[in-house]
């Protein structure tokens, strides 16, 4: 795991994450190595994937979180504007966190590593339409391993327990993403994961082979 061992103060700011929020963020890892896998098996995508850098940036990419407060990352309820704004900035507040790290501990990605990890701390909630944020990215526009992640961050929420919703079925959640396809995802992954769909269960090999 690429300076998950040797990070302290990340590792601190990830601990600062409620429970439930670390448990989906190690889910997210291992589903989005998995849609790489098969993504990449499946497809046009000749470019090898670092699968070790992929598994590191989805567990950090909900990290900025770590610096909102827990009355709005708690709420049961659903979230008022002013509140939604500052959700709204976590992308933002988790490369602020990353590029604070390198600079007060020495820590140093690569420049491909950090490729990935800002690709997907920063643009994991961009929507294939345009409709999502920071940037209202779309389409290509968007790195494609914050779109994969995109993905498999739904997958987790859908099929996870949650305070204000219970756990779906993997049919369902591959049924309410495939719905999603070409609004919030994208169509062509989709089309992929849903046709070959090793990798829902390839994900809990990844889950061993990372830790
Ligand atoms: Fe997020």
């Amino acid at each position: 795991m690429l300076l998950r061992a040797n990070n302290h103060a990340l590792l601190e700011l990830f601990l600062r994450l409620p429970a439930a929020y670390r448990a989906h963020s190690e889910n997210v890892a291992r589903y989005c190595c998995a849609m790489m896998s098969v993504i990449h098996r499946s497809s046009q995508v000749i470019e090898p994937v670092n699968f070790s850098a992929v598994h590191h940036a989805c567990w950090l990419h909900d990290i900025g979180k770590a610096l909102i407060s827990e009355a709005i990352i708690n709420k049961p309820g659903s979230l008022d504007e002013a509140e939604r704004m500052v959700i709204e900035e976590h992308p933002r507040f988790g490369v602020k966190i990353l590029k604070d790290c390198a600079a007060s501990t020495g820590m140093t990605y690569s420049k491909e590593n950090w490729g990935v990890v800002a690709a997907v701390v920063y643009n994991h909630h961009e929507r294939w339409d345009g409709r999502g944020y920071p940037d209202g990215l779309q389409e290509d526009e968007i790195p494609l391993v914050a779109r994969v992640c995109c993905i498999a961050d739904a997958y987790d929420a859908i099929t996870s327990e949650r305070p204000y919703s219970k756990a779906a079925s993997k049919e369902k959640a591959l049924e309410i993403i495939n719905e999603c396809a070409g609004a919030q995802f994208d169509p062509w992954l989709v089309e992929i994961l849903m046709v070959d769909t090793f990798w829902a269960n390839a994900a809990r090999r990844f889950r061993k082979e990372m830790n």
